[in-house]
């Protein structure tokens, strides 16, 4: 039975372009919708391009209106829900109806460098501010303390003395668009 994922993002959507096509013809594993919070956001283009149901959710409805977020997913008869840069904290009720099913990147070696504010830019920008020489990212399950759910993976890479946040955000995306699509897979397939 062919599991049906939803993406969730916020943003320009690299990473949903990349899980996407690794997942075109899969036989076990499809992307079924994407979900965004910000109308214009490069995610809903990516999926449109890539013919995906793609809906906006505004943070009111996903936090007012959970139900229906819940019942979009169901009829789309989604199995697991990725997050790809999705700026907006899960509402309790949706992390319990997809109980270790909801799937988070996170731009920074967890716990270090996570929560609150610590998002996109920001993270890169203090691992540079903190001289730190390495840095890397978290592949984690949701829970309802976000940052702290268990981890599924995590890959390192140095952070050099001419680094800036820029070319560590770089680095990181390499990072995210290499693993991310393989983690998902491993995961739910060998559940
Ligand atoms: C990634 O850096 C991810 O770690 C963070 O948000 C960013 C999403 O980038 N959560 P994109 O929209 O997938 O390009």
């Amino acid at each position: 039975m062919t599991k049906k994922l939803a993406i969730f993002g916020s943003g320009r959507g690299s990473n949903a372009e990349k899980i996407i096509t690794y997942f075109t013809d899969n036989v076990n594993i499809e992307v079924a919708l994407v979900v965004s919070n910000i109308t214009d956001a490069g995610i809903l283009s990516i999926a449109a391009d890539h013919k995906i149901p793609h809906v906006y959710i505004s943070k009111k409805d996903l936090q007012e209106n959970t139900s229906v977020v819940i019942e979009l997913l169901k009829k789309h008869e989604i199995d697991f829900v990725i997050l790809a840069g999705f700026l907006l904290l899960i509402p309790e009720a949706l992390i319990a109806a997809f109980e270790n099913k909801i799937i988070n990147i996170h731009p920074s070696l967890l716990p270090a460098y996570g929560g609150k504010g610590m998002y996109g830019g920001h993270v890169h920008e203090a691992i540079i501010q903190n001289k730190e020489t390495q840095s890397g990212i978290t592949i984690h399950l949701v829970n309802k303390e976000y940052d702290k759910g268990e981890i599924l993976y995590q890959a390192i890479c140095p952070v050099e003395k001419n680094d800036d946040a820029m070319s560590l955000a770089q680095k990181i995306h390499v990072l995210e668009h290499r693993y991310f699509p393989n983690v998902i897979e491993n995961y739910i397939l060998g559940l």
